[in-house]
């Protein structure tokens, strides 16, 4: 992820690069972890990718929360559904890296969708992003 713009900026960086509207809707009071940063944006870049490749969505949405003790993100469109973690490696692998920080994700894409996967990972919000320049050094 790139780290300069935290994971707000960097998934709105990834929004614009999708080929349709997708509407990005950040609610975080603090900064996750890093490694739940990348987690998170992970997720997000492999299932935009399939909003691209097989949604035939018209628009997406993008929604970071964060909710007794839950970083939330939820992504969504209004394309086709039929999305499954069972057919593919993109979102199985999106489901092991999530629980290997103890996250869950959960599809739901019926037969003319809308599809949505929400994902949560349990961590704790920093009220201050460290920089990596910061201290004495
Ligand atoms: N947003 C979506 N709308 C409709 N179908 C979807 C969507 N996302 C995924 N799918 C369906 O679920 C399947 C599994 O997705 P997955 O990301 O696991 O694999 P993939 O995208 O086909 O391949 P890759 O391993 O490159 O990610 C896809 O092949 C597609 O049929
Ligand atoms: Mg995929």
């Amino acid at each position: 992820m790139p780290a300069e713009r935290g994971l707000d900026g960097a998934v709105q960086a990834l929004a614009l690069a999708v080929p349709l509207p997708v509407d990005v809707g950040v609610r975080l009071a603090g900064t996750p972890p890093a490694a739940v940063e990348s987690a998170a944006y992970f997720a997000v870049a492999e299932v935009l990718t399939n909003v691209t490749k097989h949604s035939g969505a018209r628009r997406a949405w993008v929604r970071l929360s964060f909710d007794n003790g839950l970083l939330r993100t939820v992504v969504g469109d209004d394309g086709r559904g039929g999305a499954t973690p069972d057919a593919g490696t993109g979102l199985a692998g999106v489901g092991r890296r999530l629980a290997a920080f103890d996250g869950t994700m959960t599809v739901t894409s019926p037969p003319g969708g809308p599809t949505v996967v929400t994902m949560e990972l349990p961590c704790a919000l920093s009220s201050r992003r460290t920089s990596p320049s910061s201290g004495t050094g």
